[in-house]
């Protein structure tokens, strides 16, 4: 099995790598190829709201005209068993990198071409609230709601705060084993 991990955090060091790669190892165990992605060092647009009604090629074409790093990482997304969106919390929210990228690719799913590949693939959230610990939870209803949207198969979103951290590593490898084994 494949496992896509996609992180909206720019720190290969910090708390959100940390909590995702605690998923990565539990997923490793049972035997999962893990790859993982730090949006920040791609380029991925905000949506550019195309027409005058705020549809685009999105809606009648299941694919986004912008022609940055997305394209690209939707396909790596289709072609992995399964999804892991892992993020830190700005603002009881999702980081704004994952924002982007989850705000085009919604919306390229509400088209059958859009959706191949990304409708029932089984997918987790990652929420790391690693400030003053708080909004991790409104988060992870972000976090879910966007994901439902674009049709994964949502097993679950997991809240992290820096004061549970380490025991919530434990929770996130068994939560990797628990996906990888299907
Ligand atoms: C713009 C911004 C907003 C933040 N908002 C919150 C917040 O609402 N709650 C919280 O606990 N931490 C908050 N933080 C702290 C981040 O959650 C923390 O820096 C993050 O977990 C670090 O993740 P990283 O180590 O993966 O970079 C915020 C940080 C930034 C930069």
């Amino acid at each position: 099995m494949k496992v896509l991990v996609i992180l909206g955090s720019r720190n290969p060091e910090g708390q959100t790598a940390r909590a995702a790669a605690a998923l990565a190892m539990g997923a490793q165990a049972e035997g999962a190829e893990v790859e993982q992605v730090f949006l920040p060092t791609l380029r991925i647009e905000r949506c550019r709201q195309c027409d005058e009604n705020g549809w685009g090629t999105c809606l009648s074409q299941g694919e986004c005209e912008i022609a940055d790093d997305q394209a690209g990482l939707v396909a790596k997304l289709r072609a992995a068993d399964a999804g892991v969106f892992a993020t830190p919390v700005y603002f009881a929210d999702l980081s704004e990198s994952l924002k982007a990228f989850l705000d085009r690719l919604r919306r390229t799913c509400l088209h059958e071409a859009g959706k191949a590949g990304i409708a029932g693939k089984p997918a987790v959230g990652v929420c790391v609230a690693g400030g003053r610990g708080g909004g991790g939870p409104a988060c992870a209803a972000t976090l879910e709601r966007v994901l439902q949207t674009c049709g994964f198969d949502l097993r679950d979103v997991v809240p992290v705060r820096r004061q549970n951290l380490e025991m919530k590593l434990a929770v996130l490898t068994h939560t990797g084993k628990w996906l990888a084994a299907g």
